[in-house]
């Protein structure tokens, strides 16, 4: 078998077999086969598309180019979900401890943030003493113990994702909805869980813009999950403002802990229940929507879920007294109210321009390299569909840099006003189950 000849077939518009499939990733990852040719390859497969067997096998044959986590030590149904990325998005710090404290086991492997949106581990290193990276022993153990760990990926999991992802980033070839699906699925397929819940976001801050496009990548990634034999389901949701009021690292773990004591943002609640029923009925705990969700309101009001994750962080070496205490996290040097100069209802808030602040301000990184501000972000006083007077808070900055006042300008812009009344938009859309 010659590349050169797969390169053809896919350049004229034929659908590749699962031999041609293997043959290009083992190839691309023992290193026969150079950057040149799948870079070929991959602008033919963004131009032709891939059908569903194609990305089956592509997903397939990615999913075992490395380890693949082996989670068979941990008792019970082991549920995961993934997020494609938003801004303020701390989802998983609730619904990881929710669905702990109602018996589904979640072992979590997450990543860290780029660009404009944030990362789970990142936010957890805002603990003091927070440990994201634990032996496999102690992993299966806590996660047999308190029903939940969140750490950073161990192993080498799917590496031809790492080099194919490098070089489509450099070759224009991100935008191809089979190599997205595919990359997505065989890093949740090789994390091991039984289930896959995906949380696929759209709208300015997001990855997928519309609605349209994240339903065709979610579906998509349903398919292949199920086609591999997981049960995978996907919400869409809304990134048209950010996820709750928080951005930035430890303003979004001190939103967590009131989340989990009963006091959170109404999209984040809702997000959190909704997608916590699904992946108790995953896992078989519950039945129906409705019991779960009556179970998951009394695990935020009895307690249990703030007490899962002061339990998960006191067995991965954090802090328990910044959970109980929040006020322990250090403030930023700079806390400046932003202000608005017109009044009229919140339309819109730009969750991209948003992030890129809450980037500058410290919280972010632009490139992997990059230190983290752990204080640093941007807290909304307004969402979607409120009031706004000329004069009052839209938003307040927290920041350790002393030159901030560009920024506070496009955190202006990044609210949108109108004169006419708004309607707050539903925090998810559709349920994709099959
Ligand atoms: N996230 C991924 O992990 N892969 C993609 O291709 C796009 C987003």
């Amino acid at each position: 078998m010659r590349m050169v000849d797969i390169i053809i077939k896919k350049r004229d518009g034929h659908i590749l077999s699962k031999e041609e499939i293997h043959f290009f990733i083992k190839g691309y990852v023992d290193g026969a086969i150079p950057d040149y040719q799948v870079s070929a390859l991959l602008m033919a497969i963004l131009d032709h598309g891939m059908n569903m067997e194609e990305t089956v096998t592509l997903t397939d044959e990615m999913l075992h180019s490395g380890d693949v986590m082996d989670l068979s030590a941990i008792a019970g149904h082991k549920v995961d979900k993934h997020s494609t990325g938003g801004v303020g998005d701390k989802t998983s710090l609730v619904l990881g401890p929710l669905v702990a404290s109602r018996g589904a086991k979640l072992a979590k492997m997450s990543g860290r943030g780029l660009g404009h949106t944030g990362g789970t581990l990142d936010k957890m290193e805002s603990i003091p003493g927070m440990r994201i990276s634990v032996s496999n022993e102690h992993f299966i153990r806590q996660v047999n113990q308190i029903g939940i760990a969140i750490v950073g990926q161990t192993g080498l999991l799917v590496p031809a994702d790492k080099k194919l992802y490098a070089l489509r980033d450099v070759t224009g070839t991100v935008e191809s909805l089979p190599l997205i699906a595919s990359s997505i699925m065989s890093k949740k397929l090789a994390s091991g869980s039984d289930s896959i819940l995906l949380d696929v976001k759209f709208g300015q801050g997001a990855f997928m813009k519309t609605l349209d496009d994240a339903r065709e990548l979610a579906k998509t990634m349903v398919a292949i999950g199920h086609n591999l034999g997981r049960d995978t389901r996907a919400i869409l949701t809304d990134m048209d403002q950010p996820l709750g009021y928080a951005v930035g690292n430890a303003l979004e773990v001190k939103e967590a802990i009131d989340t989990l004591k009963g006091h959170g943002p109404k999209d984040l609640v809702e997000l959190c229940l909704e997608a916590g029923a699904i992946m108790l009925m995953q896992a078989g705990v519950y039945k129906d929507h409705d019991s779960a969700i009556k179970a998951l309101q009394e695990s935020l009001d009895n307690g249990d879920a703030f007490n899962k994750l002061k339990e998960m962080v006191d067995w991965q070496g954090g802090d328990v007294s910044y959970i109980e205490n929040p006020n322990k996290f250090p403030l930023a040097k700079h806390i400046v109210e932003v202000k608005s100069d017109v009044a009229g209802h919140i339309a819109r808030i730009d969750a991209l321009m948003i992030g890129e602040s809450a980037m500058r301000l410290g919280a972010g990184r632009e490139k992997l390299e990059d230190k983290i501000d752990m204080s640093a972000g941007i807290v909304l006083n307004k969402k979607i569909g409120d009031t706004i007077e000329v004069g009052e808070t839209l938003c307040t900055i927290h920041t350790n840099i002393e030159n901030y006042d560009s920024i506070i300008e496009d955190v202006k812009k990044a609210f949108i006003i109108k004169k006419e009344v708004v309607k707050v938009p539903p925090i998810i859309h559709e349920y994709i189950a099959k």
